[in-house]
């Protein structure tokens, strides 16, 4: 999705910027551009495409000048071209970057066109660059003039703004997508999230829903949407442990594979101690909370959505409570049931995905007991909206397709499954079976991840393919979406997941030798149900590429391809079956050549519904 840089200093901004802007490229886009006041003049470069083409263009045209705002596009309205790429400009001396969607933009564009304001672009952002234009002919105070504007459009949205006749202020505005201010030593930035200003500074204002403020040199003020001025709250940026480099791989998808084991033990760090879950995950008195929980409803997008399904065999088997998960857009927009005492959980990677934030709203007004958010970013909107936070220990993912994310949120999801069983029953002796079988995970996984010579083999079966079948049983038919999912984002290889035991009421008809059909097949009881859908598929000349532990007695012979993998616990299979899938997915994608880590239409954070 689209991302925000600016700055205000007394040293020349562009290369700040451009780093910030290297530095949101994760979260995915299509064009970029740059405005900087030069002390006189208003000067913009944008280009298709990629950031190191308006680096390139920079080096033959420099922008020099320190107050300026930059900007990576993804394209909601108007194609992917320079001339939607943004600063959008209003004459030759105010300039406007934007993340978001102005829903009541076409009205304004009308009512300006007739007041004489020509159009340059396709965008719903040039809108508030002339509406702003038109307000400070009769508003003579630019921060003012901005709030005017501001009160008047719907929709969601981050703003930067800098005008060439106001060169001391930097403007900005947050409704429905997330913006900081980093705080700096005579100089102040803005930035979609803390990663983009890292290079400057680790002091963050992370503003609120609704908040606008007026930035200077060395004065910031913030005010909420009723007008009223904000204390001004600087956190410190945590840094994690995981650096933000791709070190020694090749792309940033496959180093975050590899970090699982890692990252998956700092999940399990401090929330579990001598065989046994923390008694106080949240607190004292949240305890006496949990323990009032009769249902549990989770909500999610994306990977993250998967993780909620895993989560629901877990949570019914061991709990005995009822759990619904739901796709965050659909919840949000239909009436729905609440159960009294039902704890609502949101899953996110990022904590600022749009629909699962609006989600969670929506769930307040609904009557939840309480609200958990279990995400990856702290100071992340779902956070601090949330009433209790799980946090994973993933550290910074920036591969489009979530890895380390999901099997941390798996960890949290687990640990919580622990928790609220304890409380209703589960015996001393199968939590200790469980804890100890979570701390195997992270060997296990290594084990796995030794595999990847032989999976990368597999792969190569599937790089001339169109379409492919993942099939999987309870928790494992999750990790079959899942599966499917990370395949079809990044090889843009036609990848369905089914239960297996549906696979005769459809999909069977679309199996022959060019179909691959990739089963998730522990040693568990479902095992024979299992085999006997893999033979529906060999009887049709499907190929099979079939993940299985030793238990489940499953030979290679021909129509057959076998990874075996360790033995594991059978509640925690699902964890453990996701790792070699993403490796599958990743040597596909590898094969066949596609941005792996920057997957084309897709964003990391979607911060518009
Ligand atoms: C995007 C990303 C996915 C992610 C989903 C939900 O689609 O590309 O990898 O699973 O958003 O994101 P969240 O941050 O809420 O987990």
């Amino acid at each position: 999705m689209c991302g925000i840089v600016g700055a205000i200093a007394k040293r020349s901004v562009s290369a700040i910027l451009l780093e910030g802007q290297h530095r949101l490229e994760y979260r995915g886009y299509d064009s970029a551009g740059m405005a900087i006041f030069d002390g006189e003049n208003l000067n913009r470069l944008r280009r298709a495409g990629k950031v190191q083409q308006l680096d390139d263009a920079l080096k033959a045209t420099p922008l020099p000048g320190s107050l300026g705002i930059a900007h990576t596009r993804w394209a909601t309205h108007g194609q992917p071209n320079e001339r939607n790429a943004h600063p959008h400009l209003s004459g030759e001396r105010l300039a406007v970057v934007h993340n978001g969607i102005i829903e009541n933009y076409a009205g304004f564009k009308a009512e300006l066109q007739r007041k004489g304001y020509t159009f340059t672009s396709d965008t719903d952002t040039e809108v508030i660059a002339h509406l702003l234009s038109e307000e400070l002919k009769t508003e003579p105070e630019f921060y003012t003039a901005f709030r005017q504007v501001i009160a008047k459009l719907e929709g969601a949205f981050a703003l930067g703004v800098i005008h060439a006749d106001f060169p001391d202020q930097l403007l900005c505005a947050r409704k429905g997508s997330p913006l900081v201010i980093g705080v700096g030593i005579g100089e102040n930035f803005i930035g979609s999230d803390p990663m983009a200003l890292l290079q400057v500074t680790d002091r963050f204002i992370y503003l609120n829903e609704g908040d606008t403020a007026c930035i200077s040199l060395n004065e910031i003020r913030v005010h909420n949407s009723e007008g009223s001025l904000q204390a001004l709250d600087i956190k410190r940026y945590e840094h994690g442990t995981q650096s933000a480099d791709k070190g020694q791989y090749k792309h940033y998808m496959l180093k975050e594979i590899f970090e699982q084991p890692g990252v998956f033990q700092a999940t399990l760090a401090g929330r579990l101690e001598q065989g046994r879950v923390n008694d106080a995950l949240f607190g004292e008195q949240e305890s006496q909370l949990m323990r009032d929980v009769k249902a549990v409803q989770i909500i999610a997008c994306g990977t993250s959505s998967h993780a909620g399904m895993v989560a629901r065999y877990w949570i019914e088997e061991l709990t005995g409570l009822p759990c619904q998960v739901e796709i965050a857009s659909e919840y949000r927009y239909r009436t729905t049931v609440t159960l009294p005492g039902t704890l609502f959980i949101t899953l996110s990677q990022s904590g600022e995905t749009a629909d699962t934030l609006a989600a969670l709203r929506v769930a307040k007004e609904r009557g939840a007991l309480a609200t958990l958010a279990i995400c990856n970013v702290p100071g992340s909107s779902l956070v601090r909206e949330s009433d209790l936070c799980l946090m994973t220990q993933a550290g910074p993912e920036i591969g489009v397709a979530s890895t380390k994310a999901f099997t941390t949120q798996l960890a949290a999801l687990m640990i919580l499954t622990l928790s609220l069983a304890k409380q209703r029953g589960l015996s001393a002796e199968k939590e200790a079976e469980l804890v100890a079988a979570l701390y195997s995970l992270p060997a296990k996984m290594e084990e796995v991840l030794t595999l990847s010579s032989r999976i990368e083999a597999l792969a190569t079966h599937f790089a001339d393919k169109q379409h492919s079948l993942f099939l999987g049983r309870g928790a494992l038919y999750p990790i079959a979406m899942e599966g499917a999912l990370k395949l079809k984002e990044i090889s843009y290889i036609h990848a369905e997941a089914y239960p297996a035991g549906e696979l005769k009421h459809g999909p069977l008809a679309l199996v022959d030798s060019d179909m691959p059909v990739v089963t998730v097949a522990p040693g568990n009881e479902l095992l024979e149900k299992l085999k006997s859908n893999m033979q529906e598929v060999r009887a049709r000349g499907g190929e099979l590429y079939v993940f299985a532990d030793v238990e489940a007695g499953i030979d290679e012979q021909e129509g057959y391809h076998v990874l075996s993998l360790p033995k594991v616990h059978p509640m925690m299979e699902a964890i453990l079956y996701t790792v070699p899938l993403q490796l599958l997915s990743y040597y596909v994608a590898v094969i066949r050549g596609t941005d792996v880590d920057q997957p084309r239409n897709l964003a990391k954070s979607v911060t518009v519904e």
